[in-house]
């Protein structure tokens, strides 16, 4: 079948909403289809290769960011904190890596969340899911639930305006290697990692002003880092709004992201998702679960790369602490055995969300989402160990994090438990990791990385 951006539509489509009014629906796309992009091909191109150079292992990707973004959040210091945070752990990974680390932010679209089920039920009533800020609103109200295709809208201009503050930012020298006091975030100084970190920094710092007195000048290329954008793919028809032709270029790039990826809801490789994504020019996420087999994702590999290209798949695995042992190891082996040319991605958070009930606290007796930090350190390891196992290169991770202090994830070396939750736990959707465990976890990964 001729693929088109609208080629998907005769395909099963999982979590679309449905929306009232279709004729409003279409004015919305057609406006946003009008209107200019949020990324470059060129863009989208460069990070291709970066990825392809992570998966030879010259590189290792960074990639996090909240759970989904809310418009709420659209303020200059929760994008600055989020910055500031995946600055510090490049600092972190370049340290003990020696290598290069590209920034992929879960941010500027990520927008729309996947649900369990298409409605909630509360006291006997029945309205749709929530699915988030660029589909429909929170509260319970059948208005607020109704799917609002201006809200698409909405997020494409708040997409614009965070990609806008983070461009001004790096361009204004926000992500000078030369000032990492830029990326302090007011409570560091308190962090149990605090003086490590601050090690780290005057080691780089010794290291730059060396090259520089060598080199008999400044490191240009030491004053500016890029940040690449990502979102999960949902919404299929406003993607397909903001899919294009570009001068001078083959094919059609999606550019309302650098990134787009496929859930694991949506994975089925016959199903729609996968059909749009095989035919943009994007590199192209798709999670794979404890329950993928060799075979599908074979077929999944196959289909949104025909032709193996280097950084055109790439693989976040999130089959959790107690899963990955068993689950990953065939599935790497699938595509080494195939010399598929696949980025993998270790992601430590999906595969280890859990219910717990306080006994203590605000929240005593009461269900609460978490997850715990030892789980997610024992999901990277052994990521590691079994890409090394199996001659494989594990290219980066993506994790569910936050700048802010937030106490939404257990353990950590301030060592949170499940009283603590109901302190600061501010996600609507998964528990992040807050900033203490963030650098953390850069830690681990950078001694990992590093063979030690
Ligand atoms: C997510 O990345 O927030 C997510 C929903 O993940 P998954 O599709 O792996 O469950
Ligand atoms: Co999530």
């Amino acid at each position: 079948m001729e693929w088109s951006p609208r080629s998907w539509v005769v395909k099963p489509c999982a979590q679309q909403p449905v929306y009232p009014d279709e004729a409003a629906l279409q004015r919305t796309l057609d406006e946003i289809a009008a209107l200019p992009p949020l990324v470059t091909s060129y863009e989208i191109e460069a990070l291709k290769s970066q990825l392809a150079e992570a998966a030879r292992g010259e590189r290792f990707i960074l990639w996090g960011g909240d759970c989904a973004e809310s418009f709420a959040d659209c303020t200059s210091a929760a994008i600055a904190s989020k910055l500031k945070i995946l600055l510090q752990m490049s600092l972190v990974l370049v340290h003990g890596t020696r290598k290069r680390i590209t920034r992929i932010g879960r941010f500027a679209g990520q927008y729309a969340k996947p649900r369990s089920t298409a409605t909630e039920t509360r006291d006997g009533i029945e309205l749709p899911s929530f699915r988030g800020d660029n589909v429909n609103r929170p509260e319970f109200t059948i208005e607020a639930r109704t799917p609002d295709a201006q809200l698409l809208l909405r997020g494409y201009e708040r997409s614009a305006l965070t990609l806008n503050f983070i461009r001004s930012l790096v361009d204004g020298g926000f992500a000078d290697l030369h000032h990492p006091e830029n990326w302090d975030l007011a409570f560091v100084k308190h962090a149990p990692l605090a003086a490590e970190y601050q090690r780290m920094v005057d080691s780089i710092g010794e290291s730059l002003r060396f090259m520089e007195t060598l080199a008999g000048g400044t490191i240009s290329a030491m004053q500016r880092v890029d940040f690449f954008t990502s979102h999960e793919l949902l919404v299929l028809a406003y993607e397909a709004a903001l899919t294009r032709r570009v001068p001078r270029r083959d094919g059609c790039f999606n550019l309302s992201t650098h990134l787009p990826w496929v859930g694991l809801r949506t994975s089925d490789p016959s199903a729609a998702h996968v059909e749009f994504c095989r035919g943009i020019r994007n590199p192209v996420g798709v999670k794979v679960g404890p329950e993928t087999t060799p075979e599908q994702l074979l077929a999944t590999v196959r289909t949104l790369s025909p032709e193996p290209e280097p950084g055109r798949v790439v693989l976040i695995a999130r089959c959790g602490a107690h899963r990955i042992a068993r689950t990953l190891p065939p599935l790497v082996r699938a595509m080494r055995d195939a010399e598929l040319p696949v980025v993998w991605i270790a992601d430590p958070m999906h595969g280890n969300t859990e219910t717990v009930v306080p006994t203590s606290g605000a929240w005593a007796g009461k269900s609460v989402k978490t997850r715990k930090f030892g789980h997610i350190l024992a999901e990277v390891e052994q990521s590691f160990e079994i890409h090394r196992m199996e001659g494989t290169v594990l290219a980066g991770v993506h994790v569910e994090l936050t700048g802010e202090d937030v106490t939404e994830c257990t353990g950590g070396a301030r060592g949170l438990t499940d009283d603590d939750l109901s302190r600061a736990y501010r996600s609507q959707v998964d528990p992040r990791l807050n900033y203490e465990q963030a650098l953390e976890l850069a830690m681990l990964i950078a001694r990992r990385a590093a063979g030690r």
